[in-house]
């Protein structure tokens, strides 16, 4: 029996080269050996104000992305989190079993109510048991995911605690993060001391997975680095050239070692250039395959039609269970 993996990325702006490299790259390498689902998390993108021909047409952008980024919808279960009405249905049923204080705890509740202090919603602030649902309905084992969802993976795992404490064990699975060693927190291009962000409102400070090749090699030459000349990974002295270098070593399989030694002597600008035709090289294929599957909506209907039955099979499954574990009575 192959063991399950299960992420997703909420669809709010276009996916980020720190979507790729700190989750979706290691998607990609999975799809062969476990049994995987990755999912379009359009509910969480409802706990910001959107647009709604706007999300309507970013999730059929997201679909291409997910297709194009490498990730085979005849190997995994790709689909829409609204197409499958379980995970709010278990949402709700963890919703009643998590202490406010665990949500009060959660740093991205904390960053976003900042960030959108107008908009300061009961769903952005039970966003972590919604992501526990959708981790849980799939009985999944590990969860790949960049180092920012950590906590909310902490607090999911407390969740199958106090679950299984008052209705009792195996009914839900402990699942475990999975988090690459390097590149599971790419930082923002201008100010490195903050992630990587797709809904950043500056643009420059990050970099789309369908990006036009000039405007890429554009921010990486223009990206944050310090004055020294000296290049060397030094994550608390230089951590905007850091950050270049783990992109860098991420996407060409060179150690950082390999990087330092083939840069001495040469300057920050070498590095940047080379890079930048690294990342376009990179994504100048994922940019073609998405232009094309854009040009057919049916196809992407068809994989959201698809996606969307077997994971509702399966999500069924586990919602029976916990209904019936917490006592309501099954439907005639
Ligand atoms: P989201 O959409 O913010 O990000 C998708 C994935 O990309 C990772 N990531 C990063 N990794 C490295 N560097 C970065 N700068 C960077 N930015 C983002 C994230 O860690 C994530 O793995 N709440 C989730 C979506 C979600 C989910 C889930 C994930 C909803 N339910 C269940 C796993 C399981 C989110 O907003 O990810």
């Amino acid at each position: 029996m192959k063991k399950t993996i299960l992420s997703g990325s909420t669809v709010t702006g276009d996916l980020t080269l720190g979507n790729y490299i700190g989750a979706i790259n290691n998607w990609t390498k999975l799809q062969d050996e476990y049994d995987c689902l990755y999912f379009l998390a359009d509910l969480h993108a409802l706990t910001v104000q959107q647009d709604p021909k706007v999300l309507k047409e970013r999730t059929y952008s997201f679909l291409a992305q997910y297709v194009a980024l490498g990730l085979d919808p005849q190997k995994n279960i790709i689909f829409a989190q609204s197409h499958v009405h379980q995970h709010t249905e278990l949402s709700w049923i963890l919703t009643c079993l998590t202490p406010m204080g665990n949500l009060n705890r959660m740093t991205q509740f904390k960053e976003k109510s900042e960030k959108h202090s107008k908009n300061i919603n009961a769903g952005l602030f039970t966003y972590p048991t919604l992501m526990a649902a959708d981790i849980l309905l799939y009985q999944a084992d590990k969860v790949p995911v960049g180092e920012d969802q950590k906590q909310h993976i902490e607090l999911c795992r407390d969740l199958v605690t106090y679950f299984s404490n008052r209705y009792g064990e195996g009914i839900l699975k402990m699942p475990e993060p999975f988090i690459a060693k390097m590149g599971a927190r790419i930082m923002s291009l201008q100010d490195p001391s903050k992630k990587m962000s797709k809904s950043d409102e500056n643009e420059k400070n990050f970099i789309a997975v369908i990006e036009d090749a000039k405007k890429i090699e554009k921010k990486i030459k223009s990206a944050t680095t310090d004055s020294d000349t000296v290049i060397k990974y030094d994550l608390q002295n230089k951590p905007g050239l850091a950050n270049l270098l783990t992109i860098y070593s991420v996407l060409s399989g060179k150690s950082y070692e390999t990087l330092e030694k083939d840069y001495e002597g040469k300057m920050y600008g070498h590095l940047k250039v080379d890079l930048a035709n690294l990342v376009v090289e990179t994504l100048a294929p994922v940019k073609a395959k998405y232009d094309d599957l854009m040009k057919n909506r049916d196809y992407l209907d068809q994989l959201f039609k698809i996606g969307a039955d077997k994971a509702s099979q399966r999500a069924q499954v586990t919602l029976d269970k916990v209904y019936t574990a917490v006592g309501l009575v099954p439907r005639q």
